[in-house]
């Protein structure tokens, strides 16, 4: 699992949701929103990296001690 990010999984996959909805991809590794941020759930389509990461300082990260 990516911190603040997608869970990647070995493809290929087929996932049936609670709605009965079957999604599948052929891909060799397939990244699984964790975020509900998706715009193509329950693929990540990265909007998770438009979030603010509250443990980085506005302006990059600081220099270490
Ligand atoms: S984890 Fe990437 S869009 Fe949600």
């Amino acid at each position: 699992m990516v911190a603040g990010g997608p869970l990647l999984v070995e493809g290929p996959v087929e996932l049936v949701l609670a709605d009965g909805t079957v999604c599948r991809s052929d891909h060799p590794v397939v990244a699984l929103c964790m975020c509900r941020r998706s715009r193509t759930p329950p693929f990540c389509d990265t909007s998770h990296r438009r979030r603010a990461h509250p443990e980085r300082p506005p302006g990059g990260p600081t220099a270490p001690d």
